[in-house]
């Protein structure tokens, strides 16, 4: 479904922009909920760092969720924040359940987050190439964010 608006950009043009936001929404809402998971359960001798760490990650994604589901209706499309699309459109890994240690932690996040900044660096191109540079741009913006919320998780990681 699309409503109509002034907007100069096609019908095409704006269909194809937010089939791209849509499945890395899906992904957005997925990561923020992993971000939470790994806020409460974290255990260790490290516990507070990590755990407002994580609720760190989480509201970056919100961000990007926000953002991404704002210019869905910009764009004169419905954007789908429930949680059954949400869990049978994500690309995420599912998060372990068992995740205890910081460390196990670092690494479920890392990769999520990870697998996350891949798609949204791809969807930079595919938004430029469909002639909606503000969505590339917008991706830009998520993918900068996402590299830096990797660096933060993956510092934990690196010094063994
Ligand atoms: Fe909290």
């Amino acid at each position: 479904m699309t409503f109509t608006s002034r907007i100069d950009l096609s019908d095409h043009v704006r269909k194809q922009a937010c089939g791209l936001l849509q499945a890395r929404l899906s992904d957005a809402l997925d990561l923020e909920a992993q971000a939470k998971q790994a806020h409460w359960n974290v255990k260790g001798p490290h516990f507070l760092q990590l755990h407002q760490l994580f609720d760190g990650v989480h509201d970056a994604a919100e961000d990007f969720v926000d953002t991404m589901a704002e210019r869905i209706t910009t764009l004169g499309h419905i954007a789908d924040g429930r949680v059954t699309t949400t869990a049978a459109a994500t690309t995420l890994y599912l998060y372990p359940l068992e995740a205890a240690g910081g460390e196990a932690h670092l690494k479920a996040l890392s990769a999520s987050i990870a697998a996350f900044g891949k798609a949204v660096r791809a969807a930079i191109d595919q938004a430029d190439t469909i002639g909606d540079a503000d969505t590339a741009d917008l991706f830009t913006q998520v993918s900068r964010e996402t590299d830096k919320q990797l660096w933060l998780l993956e510092a934990h990681l690196q010094a063994h």
